[in-house]
């Protein structure tokens, strides 16, 4: 099982939506207006979120490939549904078999709060392999470690450092690039013969989104907890005053991420 519970997945999802951004939805919709079937892979689809955005906007016939490691999240995802869509799920790990999950026939490979989490050895070999068979790209929701959280508080530089150790640490593709994904991205598309276009997709928290607030603040004292570089009861005090002004509806916050659509510049 991953690190990524349902639950978690669930509370984003909609501000993922509100975040994507509608020029690179735009985009791939664009690349694909006259096509009356696609077929789509999703990687690490976790329940389903990337379908639920994008097939509103694309061909009216589509199949789905979700793939995904996490057998628990698949069950899920097999229930995505959009009335344009048929879908199918895909038990693949993306370090062993990452090949395996872009054979066959493909249109257009999607993915969606992943690369941040994958290794640079990892982002080279996938824009590898999508080259190799001429497939475009929709990766939407690329941390790129701009944040900030209004008031501002002494200790948020010290916590989000330690914190981003943790999220560059090995997640199962090598030592991750965390928010480096963002600008790794574009360079490495473009360096196997991609037309890449980027823009900011971030999420933008107030006073009324207390709970996914508050989630993303534990999640970045427990962080930096395990970073081990600041003294507990100093990250301690610094979650209680966060908390409490997340609590009282007194925090914004937000949290840079970057999406990309890319195709191969022989295709256009
Ligand atoms: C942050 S979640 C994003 C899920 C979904 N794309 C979304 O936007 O809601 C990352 C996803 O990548 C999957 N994942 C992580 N490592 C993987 C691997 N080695 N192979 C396949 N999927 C993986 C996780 O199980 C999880 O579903």
């Amino acid at each position: 099982m991953s690190a990524f519970t349902a639950d978690w997945l669930a509370l984003r999802e909609p501000y993922d939506a509100q975040a994507r951004s509608r020029t690179i939805l735009d985009a791939a919709s664009a690349a694909f207006a006259d096509r009356p079937l696609l077929r789509i892979v999703d990687l690490g689809c976790g329940t389903g979120s990337t379908l639920r955005a994008l097939a509103p906007r694309l061909a009216p016939r589509q199949h789905w490939t979700l793939v995904d490691n996490d057998l628990g999240l698949l069950v899920r995802a097999a229930e995505a549904w959009h009335e344009r869509a048929t879908v199918v799920t895909a038990a693949i790990d993306l370090v062993r078999d990452l090949e395996a999950a872009l054979d066959g026939p493909v249109d257009l490979v999607t993915t969606s709060a992943l690369l941040d989490l994958v290794s640079a050895a990892w982002l080279e070999r996938f824009a590898v392999e999508i080259a190799a068979r001429q497939l475009p790209l929709y990766a939407a929701l690329t941390v790129d470690g701009r944040i900030k959280i209004t008031p501002s508080d002494p200790q948020d530089g010290a916590i989000l450092a330690a914190a981003e150790v943790i999220h560059r640490r090995d997640q199962g593709f090598g030592p991750a690039l965390g928010p480096d994904a963002a600008a790794r991205l574009p360079v490495q598309l473009q360096a196997v013969g991609y037309a890449v276009i980027h823009d900011n997709a971030d999420w933008q928290f107030g006073p009324n989104d207390r709970e996914i607030e508050i989630r993303v603040l534990e999640s970045w004292a427990g962080a930096a907890r395990a970073s081990g570089r600041i003294p507990a009861p100093e990250i301690a005090a610094w979650l209680e005053r966060r908390q409490a002004q997340a609590a009282a509806g007194g925090l914004t916050m937000q949290v840079g991420h970057v999406d990309v659509f890319a195709a191969p510049i022989a295709r256009r």
